[in-house]
């Protein structure tokens, strides 16, 4: 009896140092995840020994509130590990401009302190999307003069309002359709079909030191939506320097392959390159139940393969940097607003552990 005991615990030890994961210190106690299933002594979580703005040559950013603003826990990491912030919601028009004319800056502004204090880069996200528009833009029962107008007014109003606070706009998001034409918008119908120049434009002419992105998703694993906006950023070259690759990705696609040759094409154009809102989700396709130290281990090397192509492929004067959509995995954009995705697409949990696939990325950065 006393042999079979040993020769357990001796197998266990040798399964745990035979990994080399075999990190096992877990942070925090709140959340669920982690629980090991599959035998390993192996944790989701681990001790970190070095922060990702410390170990990277270019910015590293995550998505925030204006809630989050206030929270000890959220800024105490946030500071430490990121030197680049960019606004979920607060930024966008529905927030900036309730009624025409109307401007509500105190979101925008909290960001903007947040990143003052803390000595981080803002990145301005977005001026014109078709999503989290006001009504009195939908609803614009004038002419199309009126309208254009109106949405110059709006974008030079708020460019300039952040002038000298904000490094860089999202002009223009999610513009594109998957099969490389023009998305059908208030915007493309009302202000024609070179609406995207006329905005950056007009975001040039307010503040013509802020670095002026087109940002889209899936831009890193479709070649065609991507050749697109690399069309479109070569079609108005001195108005675009940079292209945002959102990176709504998950554990398996996009591949290395795809990735690496649509950055070759992306880095091509000489402009600045920014993987804009980083998460990588575990269940695609709904299968996985639990956070495993196997599913962990797979998203620690995807972030791992991210990283370390943007760093190996994009040449340091166009590496405006990576951004993560979110801090917790309980802030996700996949988790809140009723979504309740079972997903647990970012760097740390909910207690603010350090996952394993901060460790990834930190490895990949070195
Ligand atoms: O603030 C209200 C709250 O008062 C209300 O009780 C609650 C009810 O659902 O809604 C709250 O607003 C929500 C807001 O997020 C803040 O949580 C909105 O309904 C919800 O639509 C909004 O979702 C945002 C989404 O964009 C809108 O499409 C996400 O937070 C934000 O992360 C997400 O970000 C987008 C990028 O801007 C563009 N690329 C895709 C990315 C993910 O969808």
């Amino acid at each position: 009896m006393r042999k079979l005991v040993l020769t357990i615990i001796s197998s266990l030890f040798i399964l745990s140092c035979n990994d080399d994961d075999d990190i096992t210190v877990k942070l925090g106690t709140g959340n669920q995840l982690g629980d090991n299933s599959g035998g390993s002594s192996a944790s989701v979580y681990y001790t970190p020994t070095s922060t990702l703005k410390g170990t990277a040559t270019f910015p590293i950013g995550v998505a925030m509130s204006q809630n989050q603003a206030g929270s000890a826990n959220f800024t105490a990491i946030a500071s430490k590990e990121f030197n680049s912030v960019t606004a979920s919601n607060e930024m966008k028009f529905s927030t900036h401009s309730p009624a025409q004319g109307t401007y509500n800056w105190a979101p925008g502004d909290a960001i903007v302190n947040f990143a003052k204090t803390n000595n981080m880069r803002l990145h301005g996200h977005t001026l014109i999307w078709h999503q989290q528009v006001p009504t009195w833009v939908t609803n614009f029962s004038g002419t199309n003069a009126e309208f254009e107008a109106a949405i110059k007014s709006y974008v030079t109003e708020v460019v300039t309002h952040y002038k000298g606070k904000v490094a860089s706009w999202d002009v223009v998001n999610e513009a594109l359709n998957e099969d490389d034409s023009l998305r059908s918008t208030i915007f493309s119908q009302k202000l024609g079909s070179n609406y995207i120049t006329k905005v950056f434009q007009w975001a040039r002419a307010a503040d013509p030191t802020a670095k002026l992105f087109y940002n889209d998703y899936n831009l890193e694993s479709n070649i065609t939506k991507a050749n697109a906006a690399i069309a479109l950023a070569i079609a108005n070259s001195t108005l675009i320097d940079g292209i945002g690759l959102q990176m709504h990705i998950s554990i398996t696609t996009p591949s290395a392959t795809v990735l690496n040759t649509i950055m070759d094409n992306v880095v091509a154009t000489g402009k600045l390159i920014h993987f804009s809102e980083l998460d990588v989700i575990v269940n695609p396709n709904g299968s996985v139940s639990s956070y495993d130290y196997a599913t962990a281990l797979t998203q620690k090397n995807k972030y791992k393969e991210v990283f370390g192509i943007y760093k190996t492929k994009v040449p340091a004067a166009q590496r405006f940097g990576i951004t993560v959509w979110g801090m917790r995995d309980v802030d996700s954009w996949l988790k809140v607003n009723g979504n309740n995705f079972n997903d647990y697409p970012l760097l740390f949990g909910d207690n603010y552990e350090y996952k394993i696939a901060h460790q990834g990325v930190i490895e990949a950065l070195k």
